[in-house]
């Protein structure tokens, strides 16, 4: 990894999981890191572990299932961050659960937290990440992707856990293509990923199944794609855990990416900012 002194990274769902490893990591490495999450006291307990580390964290709340709550993160590291070197979006939902449940803007919730949220967050952060680049974006999905059906987005019919999940990390990939094309020679890159199969994490156990993976093997995976040199110019890529993959066909689709994009921008509001 490179030496990260004197860079800031922001890592979303980093109170638990994968992503606190993550935190605690970047923060090794020398980062400033932002810890994001729901739960105050569990974000202070992870700030704490760096800070007593020697390394430097400050946490910051928001229900991303509430795209008000998007914002609002977006205006704080705007307002308190002279740059931000690294957005990890890993916050997310599992497949665990059958019934069809629904953010607080009335979206799908794994379409509206694993993809939409951070959609937003990213656009939002955007001026202040190109201003402070070289940057990376990465996006963590997974390997479990499903293609996503334009006549019912938001899976009012034939709803699964699995599929809701499988929709929404599919459409995090769409999201890296098309923003890595978007911005080509800004020294913005923006890669996503499969970390690594059954983390022993809360929401593999939350979803019965029996742990295949460590928790750092993922986390060595995002840092790869955060701060190896060996990925220096590399973006619009998908990568299962260390390597260079191909995601679902309907990635490379550019018709579904388009589509996407413009459902995307409608509900978030970002229309006119993002065109
Ligand atoms: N685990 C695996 O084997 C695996 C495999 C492939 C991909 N992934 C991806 O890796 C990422 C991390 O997964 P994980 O296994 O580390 O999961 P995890 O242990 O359940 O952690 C998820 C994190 O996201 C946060 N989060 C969930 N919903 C949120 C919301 N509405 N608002 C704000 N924060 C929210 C959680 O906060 P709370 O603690 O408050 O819930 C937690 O910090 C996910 O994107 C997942 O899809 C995981």
């Amino acid at each position: 990894m490179m030496k990260l002194d004197g860079k800031t990274a922001l890592i979303t769902g980093s109170t638990d999981g994968v992503g606190r490893m993550v935190a605690r990591q970047l923060a090794d490495a020398g980062a400033r890191v932002l810890v994001h999450g729901r739960d105050r006291d569990r974000g202070q307990r992870v700030v704490a572990d760096i800070t007593q580390a020697g390394g430097s964290a400050a946490f910051l709340a928001a229900d991303l299932a509430s795209l008000p709550e998007v914002q609002r993160l977006a205006d704080t590291v705007r307002q308190t961050e002279p740059h931000l070197d690294i957005l990890i979006n890993n916050a997310g939902i599992g497949t665990a659960g059958t019934s069809r449940e629904t953010s607080a803007d009335g979206h799908e919730l794994r379409f509206a937290v694993n993809y939409l949220a951070g959609f937003a967050l990213t656009y939002l952060l955007l001026p202040l990440i190109r201003h402070s680049a070289p940057t990376r974006i990465v996006n963590v999905a997974s390997a479990g992707q499903q293609a996503l059906d334009f006549d019912d987005i938001m899976l009012t019919r034939g709803y699964s856990g699995r599929r809701a999940y499988c929709q929404s990390k599919l459409a995090q990939i769409l999201f890296t293509i098309d923003l890595a094309q978007e911005l080509a020679g800004t020294g913005v890159s923006v890669n996503a990923l499969h970390p690594a199969t059954y983390m022993d994490t809360s929401m593999v156990r939350r979803a019965g199944v029996t742990p295949m993976s460590t928790v750092e093997q993922g986390a060595a995976a995002i840092l790869n794609l955060a701060a190896s040199a060996d990925l220096e110019g590399r973006t619009g890529r998908y990568f299962n855990g260390l390597r260079e993959a191909r995601a679902d066909p309907q990635a490379y689709d550019d018709v579904a990416r388009r589509r996407l994009k413009a459902i995307a921008l409608e509900l978030t509001g970002l229309a006119d900012r993002a065109g």
